[in-house]
């Protein structure tokens, strides 16, 4: 994929210790489902700590072509008055959802339960992405779709009137297709059920419950986690604490580990356990890390992580670990880069259709800076040591391989380019006056030889 035409290259330095407290812009799964079930509540929703990036803004606007009040108050305040399952009204123009894979896919099940078309686009990387997987239990459930080839944006959906409530099982481990068939579900009469194989990241279930729909989730005899949602529930206002993304900390945890002599601490992270894999991965590689302060808010897991420079060793990270991980696996690899060993990382096939496919992206980018990788079908496997740095990464419209390889250019023998910092702004504004206040030096433009 080629870059924007308004790409803005970065280069990261060898930087020095990397030290200070910070927080974290808000968590983005959090904040997507925030702005969508407040949607669907009658009355006004109050939500802090939103994070204000270009996916989540892309959320806020969709829930405003559907009707809802959507008002920004302050930095990361947001009031939001919904209008009740069934309450959406058909939007006006095509719905752009820009790089927001869990924007477009959550709201297509929201669309899907209404008796009206809506339109769905995106940029280059949105789509190339598959959504079958996302329109076949929505077809299912009742609904019409007409979509480009492989069932790719742009595409229009139109719901049943009346819908009808499924029990399906989802084939491959994905929140945002769990999300989407629960928020459909919501808008029909009945009982909405969905098997999970292997558990994947709970916030819908637990912001549902939290508005005072009728959800229950429970493990059946084959370890499956089954959902049940009863449809047409009365959705209460609530006031919603957005806490920090892990998957934003993933990039400050993996820097301070990597850059000799760090020690910083990054305060109110989500730790909901479907989202800790990468903190168990990197203790599991020798990461001093230290979790304090751990409470609960707003039904979430939070704490202060802190992190401390750290030799890491290279491990093997199990299949069954990558749903709760998935989005931490390229700057894994960086840390695995810096690893002494052999780090295998299996079961990672998701990583082909994610916003570009990862495991390419990551393994050419480990290529193109002297450090040795075999990528498969659905597994990377990494040689660390000294890692020669020097290369320049295609980031193809990816946020999270143009962080991991800023992070890498922390601690490398040379400095590491990327082609388009633009693309951070759709998860992370701010990340690279963040690091600079951490000591971490990023400059724009290429490297000067
Ligand atoms: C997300 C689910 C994951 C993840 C994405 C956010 C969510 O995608 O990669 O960044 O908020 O539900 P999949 O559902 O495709 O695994």
């Amino acid at each position: 994929m080629t870059p924007h035409p308004t790409a803005q290259p970065l280069t990261a330095h060898s930087a020095p210790p990397l030290a200070g407290h910070v927080s974290l812009p808000g968590d983005k799964s959090i904040s997507h489902r925030a702005l969508m079930i407040s949607a669907l509540a009658i009355g006004e929703s109050k939500i802090s700590g939103l994070l204000e990036s270009q996916d989540v803004l892309a959320t806020a606007a969709a829930m405003r072509a559907y009707g809802a009040s959507v008002e920004r108050g302050g930095d990361g305040v947001w009031r939001v008055s919904g209008l009740g399952p069934g309450g959406f009204l058909e939007p006006q123009e095509a719905i752009d959802f820009g790089n927001a894979g869990t924007g477009v896919r959550l709201t297509m099940g929201l669309a899907a339960a209404h008796p009206f078309a809506s339109t769905f686009t995106g940029d280059a990387s949105l789509s190339s992405r598959p959504m079958g997987r996302v329109l076949e239990p929505l077809q299912q459930m009742g609904a019409d779709v007409i979509a480009r080839s492989g069932d790719r944006l742009p595409l229009s959906l139109r719901g049943a009137d009346p819908m009808a409530p499924i029990t399906y099982r989802v084939p491959v481990p994905s929140a945002q297709v769990k999300s989407a068939v629960l928020l459909a579900g919501l808008n029909m009469e009945g009982v909405t059920t969905v098997i999970e194989p292997v558990a994947t990241r709970d916030h819908t279930e637990r912001m549902l419950t939290g508005f005072g729909a009728d959800l229950n989730a429970e493990t059946n005899a084959d370890g499956e986690t089954v959902i049940r949602l009863t449809g047409m529930p009365v959705l209460k206002p609530q006031t919603i604490v957005v806490p920090g993304d892990p998957s934003s900390a993933a990039f400050l945890i993996v820097a301070g580990l990597i850059v000799e002599g760090s020690d910083l601490t990054i305060e109110n992270v989500l730790l909901n356990p479907a989202r800790t894999g990468l903190l168990t991965t990197l203790q599991e590689m020798g990461a001093d890390l230290n979790i304090a302060n751990e409470r609960l808010s707003g039904g979430e897991a939070i704490g202060d992580i802190r992190v401390r420079h750290s030799t890491l060793k290279g491990v093997a990270v199990p299949a069954g670990r990558a749903p709760s991980m998935i989005d931490e696996y390229p700057v894994l690899a960086v840390a695995a880069a810096f690893a002494a060993g052999r780090t295998v990382m299996e079961g990672i096939a998701e990583l082909r259709v994610k916003e570009s496919d990862r495991l390419d992206a990551v393994a050419r980018g480990l290529k193109a800076n002297g450090v040795d990788c075999e990528a498969g079908a659905d597994s990377l496997a990494v040689t660390g040591g000294l890692v020669p740095g020097g290369g320049t990464i295609a980031t193809c419209l990816d946020h999270r391989i143009a962080m991991s390889f800023l992070v890498m250019g922390l601690a490398a023998a040379n400095p590491v380019t990327i082609d388009d910092g633009a693309t951070i702004a759709t998860s992370f504004p701010g990340f690279v006056d963040l690091m600079a206040g951490l000591g971490a030096r990023i400059e724009r433009g290429v490297a000067s030889a």
